[in-house]
């Protein structure tokens, strides 16, 4: 079996960048989870589809074409990496992402990422769903007010509008839809490793997970 490292928890968290610097390090594949949902949201919105219409999205979901190529997110072979990134795209696919049927239809999808030598997957149900025997799991979390204070110096250093208060509300909002979904909730496996990058620099909880890495994995980095 392809070893899986997951990595879940909120957005804002850092997550994506340690995802990418841990598949780095180990030379391991790495799937970005958000970013089907992201693509499926976008998907939608281009289509005229409302994001509570179940039925239109899970066949949406079955079709989707969707791919990623050398660090690429591509719908219908277009580029979409960046329009996947808004605020607006964020909420889109949170809202997508909480029908049960859509989520079944891509799960599979999912599991099939995992290819030797290894995968580090990235989202909010990696541990507690799609890789449940992952003999790493990692939990990443960080306070709302941090969270946004990182999006908003984000934000402004693309030179873009933002506003601080409206970015707290709106993780808040994300948040509790994302963990009180019926299906796939965001949460800690049980048997996850909590980390609270509040007051940790991405190099420190790059280190955090590496210790994780060797523990679980002997010989596997220096
Ligand atoms: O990680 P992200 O911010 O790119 O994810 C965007 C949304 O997609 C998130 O608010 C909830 C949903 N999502 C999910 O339901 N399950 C995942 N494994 C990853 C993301």
């Amino acid at each position: 079996m392809t070893p899986v490292i997951t990595i879940d928890g909120p957005s804002g968290t850092g997550k994506g960048t340690i995802t990418a610097l841990v598949a780095e390090r180990l030379g391991w594949h790495m799937l970005d989870s958000g970013a089907i949902y992201r693509v499926l949201g976008l998907a939608a919105q281009r289509r005229g589809l409302a994001l509570d219409d179940e039925q239109a999205l899970t066949q949406l979901a079955e079709v989707l074409p969707l791919s990623f190529s050398a660090g690429q997110v591509l719908l219908d072979g277009e580029d979409v990496s960046e329009a996947i990134r808004t605020e607006e795209a964020g909420a889109a696919a949170s809202r997508a992402a909480a029908h049960p049927p859509v989520r079944a239809v891509l799960l599979e999808w999912q599991r099939k990422m995992a290819r030797p030598p290894g995968l580090v997957a990235d989202g909010r149900d990696m541990g507690t769903v799609v890789f449940t025997q992952a003999p790493l799991k990692i939990f990443l979390d960080a306070s709302p007010e941090i969270r946004a204070d990182r999006r908003y110096k984000q934000l402004k250093e693309k030179g873009l509008d933002a506003n601080l208060p409206r970015l707290i509300t709106d993780i808040r909002e994300r948040d509790a839809r994302d963990r009180s979904r019926p299906v796939a909730p965001l949460c800690a496996a049980e048997d996850a490793v909590l980390v609270d990058s509040s007051r940790m620099s991405i190099a420190e909880v790059f280190d955090r997970v590496l210790e994780e890495v060797r523990r679980v994995f002997p010989g596997l980095v220096a």
